[in-house]
């Protein structure tokens, strides 16, 4: 089984440039069933997660090419419309593949992981939003089978869900006439999506606001770079802020980061921000900052919030966390707790005493982003850590131990 050996206690220091946003490139990987002429993505990252994506558009019939960081799909002879259910347990995202496939072929079967997406991530939303527009819907022993014709219409969505916003874009392309989405999510990955259907000649109003409208009809090609990942970067900056020192990010946009950026500077980081650039300076060690409460773009981001919390471990003070998007997202609190941190938690609030040392354990990434808090927490740890369980990482972080060696790390894989 494959670990990291990470020994901590040292500053970072140096440059990086982020992927392509994993939660960008799974929609317009599902957007692309509905490409007439086929389309290029480029800047896809290397993840486990896009694989399954991949996977999930040859098993529906489609034509994909994979060279480098850019993936071809040529969906004209889609034909099937049921995703594989080993497909379905890999990936949770491959529920935004239900949309498309409506807007193709009028109809979708999937088939559910346990019953773990409807349970602990309800799909509800996504469900009632296709029925407004007139699809069919039956769910029976955990599986969903969708039919109809689509014709368009309002739906206002109870929360802005960014996973229902985005698959109720892309079925509403295939309907008949306009769809109006009310309370749609603002996220910068649904920005993206909206960038690449309209680089293809779909129209689509209202980007970037709480309300989209879509008129009826398919892109025909396009060629479109992915976004970069903001929670990767979020990431790193939360590594280089507990550890102390300095980075340079080439490529990130700033603007998508100001929550993130906006408390590590509360906490004394330093930030310049120029055009595709973004530069951290840390102090040795930060302060407490004001409570940090997660919520939907463009509040803190649910993502960040684990590799926050361990970059204010050693913090001096005391930071207040309060989780509002997912009922179970401090999985990874035992395990910065085992490296010496100092965490209460009650319902939705984490309380962080911060401490002087950390010192390094035997760790198990619980989820990607818990994994990748352990990660930052080890790195400011004295002594040696093993984090084992790292295929939770890697669905969402390409080479993750390469990219924190270039900044110093002492971090390694082991086989
Ligand atoms: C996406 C991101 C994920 C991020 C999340 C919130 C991708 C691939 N994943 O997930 O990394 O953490 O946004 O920013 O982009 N909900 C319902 N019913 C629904 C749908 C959602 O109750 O039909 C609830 C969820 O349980 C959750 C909240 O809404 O509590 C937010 O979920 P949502 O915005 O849909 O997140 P995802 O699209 O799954």
């Amino acid at each position: 089984m494959e670990e990291l050996i990470i020994r901590g206690g040292r500053p970072l220091a140096g440059e990086l440039r982020p992927q392509g946003a994993k939660n960008s490139v799974l929609p317009l990987l599902a957007a692309s069933l509905l490409f007439t002429k086929g389309c290029t993505l480029h800047n896809c990252p290397h993840l486990s997660d896009v694989e399954s994506a991949v996977e999930i558009l040859k098993a529906l019939g489609c034509k994909v090419a994979w060279e480098g960081r850019s993936i071809s799909v040529d969906a004209g002879d889609l034909r099937e419309d049921e995703i594989p259910e080993a497909l379905m347990r890999t990936m949770r995202s491959s529920i935004l593949f239900l949309g498309p496939l409506m807007a193709r072929l009028g109809r979708c079967r999937l088939s559910q992981p346990g019953g773990c997406v409807l349970g602990k991530r309800p799909i509800d939303l996504h469900l009632s939003g296709l029925k407004t527009l007139g699809a069919e819907v039956t769910q029976k022993d955990g599986s969903v089978t969708c039919g109809g014709t689509l014709t368009g219409g309002t739906i206002a969505l109870s929360y802005p869900s960014v996973g229902a916003t985005e698959n109720l874009i892309l079925a509403a392309l295939g309907a008949v006439g306009t769809t109006t989405i009310y309370n749609a999510a603002k996220e910068p990955e649904v920005g993206d999506l909206i960038g690449f259907l309209t680089a293809g000649g779909a129209k689509i109003y209202g980007r970037g606001t709480s309300m989209l409208q879509v008129e009826g009809g398919l892109p025909e090609g396009a060629s479109y770079e992915v976004m970069p990942d903001r929670m990767e970067t979020a990431t790193y900056l939360s590594a280089v802020a507990g550890c102390g020192g300095e980075v340079l990010v080439r490529g990130a946009v700033a603007g998508y980061l100001e929550p993130v950026i906006h408390c590590f500077a509360l906490a004394g980081c330093r930030f310049r921000e120029e055009e595709q650039l973004l530069a951290l300076q840390a102090p040795k060690r930060l302060n407490s900052t004001y409570p940090v409460r997660t919520g939907p773009y463009p509040a803190f981001p649910t993502d960040a919030q684990a590799p926050f919390m361990a970059a204010m471990l050693r913090a001096d003070g005391v930071t207040v966390i309060e989780e509002n998007i997912f009922a179970d997202r401090y999985r990874h609190v035992p395990a910065l707790r085992a490296l010496g941190g100092d965490i209460r938690t009650q319902g939705t609030v984490a309380v962080i005493h911060g401490v002087e040392h950390l010192r390094g354990t035997y760790l198990e990434a619980t989820d990607l982003r818990g994994g990748a808090a352990m990660a930052v927490g080890a790195l400011q740890a004295q002594g040696e850590s093993h984090l084992c369980r790292i295929e939770h990482i890697l669905r969402g972080y390409e080479d993750f131990p390469g990219k924190l060696s270039a900044l110093g790390a002492e971090i390694e894989i082991h086989k």
